[in-house]
C-alpha cells in the first residue's frame, strides 16, 4: 500500500508517502515539512488559531510537492492517514478534513492515527530499526512516558509524568532564562557553555521505586536558582549557562535512571527514544552509556524525525491500513485529548 501521511496536530505541517511493499528503511518515498515556528515565536508560544490557518494554506501545496517528489499522481495512492489527536482541535481538523476529502474523491480508505504512536514508531523508518519487543521512552512537549512495546498496537504504559512533560520543562526553563520559543534546543545550546560542577539540581522521583516522572518541582528549583543568582548580581551570561547546564543534566539524568530501571524490570535489551526531546545530545549520551553497560541498544529516529513530521504518521497509517483498519463509519476524527 502506498499511503499519504498528514501531520497537523500543532505547529508543523508534515506530509509524506510510505510504501509498505518496500519497508526496511526504504519504505519512505518522500516527505516534506513546513514549520510555523518562526510565526509563533513572536508570541512566545503556539497560537492555535494562527496554526489552523497556516495549515490550511500550506497543506495542499505540500501534498502536491511530496507526490511530485515520489513521482506519483494522486490516483496512485492506496490510502490516506492523518493525525487524529492529541493536539490542537482546529489544527487537527485541517488534516482530518483534507485526508477525508481526498479519500472520498479518490475512493480510497482514510485512517486517523495517534500522534504519539507516530513518535513511538518513528525509529522504524531507519535502516537500523529496532525489532519488537522494546522499551520506548517518549519525550515531547506534551508527553513523558515509558512504554513496553510488544508489536504494532501492543503497548503497555510503564510510567509517565505526573505533571509537566520533559519538553514542557525545557520550554519553561527557556522562558525563565529569556530564551526564545521553542526553548529546548536553546537551553541545550546555552548549556554547552555551562560549568557542570557549579550547581547540582535534584533528580525528581529517582529516590523511590517506580517509573513515573515529575518535572514541576525541578522547574521551581530552577526559578529559585535564577532568582538567587539575580539577587547576587551574578545572572551573567556564564551564570545563565551554568543554570541551563544544571537543568539539562538533571533532566537527562532523571530520564536515564528511569530508562535503566525500565530495561532492568522488563529484561528487554532494546530501548527506543522518540519525541522532540530525543534530539537532546546529553540525553543520548546518558542513554547510550546506560545501554552499553547492559549490552542493550538504543535506537533513535534521525534528527528531523525526532520532532513532529509527516513520515511517522504515514508509517503508522500505512501499517494499520494494510492490516485492514479504517476510520469507523467513514467519519473524520479530531480528538484533542486522546489518552
Ligand atoms: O515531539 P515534538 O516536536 O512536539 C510535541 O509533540 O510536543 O517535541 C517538541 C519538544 C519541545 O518542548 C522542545 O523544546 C523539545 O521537544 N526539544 C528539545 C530539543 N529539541 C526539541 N528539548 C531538549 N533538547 C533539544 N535538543
Ligand atoms: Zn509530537
Amino acid at each position: 500500500m502506498r499511503v499519504l501521511g498528514i501531520e497537523t496536530s500543532c505547529d508543523e505541517t508534515g506530509v509524506a508517502v510510505y510504501d509498505t511493499a518496500l519497508d526496511g528503511g526504504d519504505g519512505l518515498l518522500a516527505d516534506a515539512l513546513y514549520s510555523q515556528v518562526a510565526m509563533h515565536a513572536e508570541y512566545g508560544g503556539v497560537v492555535p488559531e494562527l496554526a489552523s490557518r497556516d495549515h490550511t494554506r500550506k497543506l495542499l501545496p505540500l501534498i502536491e510537492q511530496v507526490l511530485g517528489e515520489a513521482g506519483m499522481a494522486r490516483g496512485d495512492l492506496d490510502g490516506v492517514a492523518y493525525t487524529a489527536g492529541p493536539g490542537l482541535v482546529g489544527a487537527l481538523m485541517v488534516g482530518a478534513a483534507t485526508a477525508h476529502g481526498m479519500a472520498r474523491a479518490l475512493g480510497i480508505p482514510a485512517l486517523g492515527v495517534h500522534h504519539m504512536e507516530g513518535h513511538l514508531l518513528a525509529p522504524m523508518l531507519e535502516r537500523k530499526a529496532p525489532a519488537f519487543p522494546f522499551v520506548a521512552l517518549l519525550v515531547s512537549g506534551g508527553h513523558t512516558q515509558l512504554v513496553e512495546v510488544r508489536g504494532l498496537g501492543e503497548y503497555r504504559l510503564l510510567g509517565e509524568s505526573v505533571d509537566d512533560a520533559a519538553g514542557e520543562a525545557f520550554d519553561k526553563t527557556a522562558k525563565m532564562l529569556d530564551l526564545p520559543y521553542p526553548g529546548g534546543p536553546r537551553v541545550a545550546a546555552l548549556a554547552e557553555q555551562g560549568d557542570p560542577a557549579r550547581f547540582r539540581f535534584p533528580r525528581p522521583m529517582t529516590d523511590r521505586p517506580g517509573l513515573d516522572f515529575s518535572f514541576s518541582g525541578l522547574k521551581t528549583h530552577t526559578l529559585t536558582a535564577i532568582r538567587k543568582l539575580d539577587a547576587a548580581g551574578e545572572l551573567t551570561e556564564q551564570g545563565r549557562a551554568d543554570i541551563a547546564r544544571a537543568f539539562e543534566d538533571a533532566v537527562a539524568d532523571t530520564l536515564t535512571i528511569k530508562c535503566r530501571r525500565a530495561l532492568d524490570q522488563t529484561g528487554l535489551k532494546r530501548l527506543v527514544v522518540a519525541g522532540g526531546v530525543s534530539a537532546n545530545v546529553r540525553l543520548r549520551q546518558g542513554l547510550d552509556d546506560a545501554c552499553a553497560k547492559r549490552r542493550a541498544t538504543a535506537f533513535y529516529p534521525r534528527g528531523r524525525f525526532c520532532t513532529d513530521n509527516g513520515a511517522m504518521i504515514a508509517y503508522v497509517g500505512a501499517k494499520r491500513l494494510a492490516a485492514g483498519e479504517r476510520d469507523e463509519t467513514g467519519q473524520m476524527q479530531a480528538t484533542p485529548r486522546w489518552p
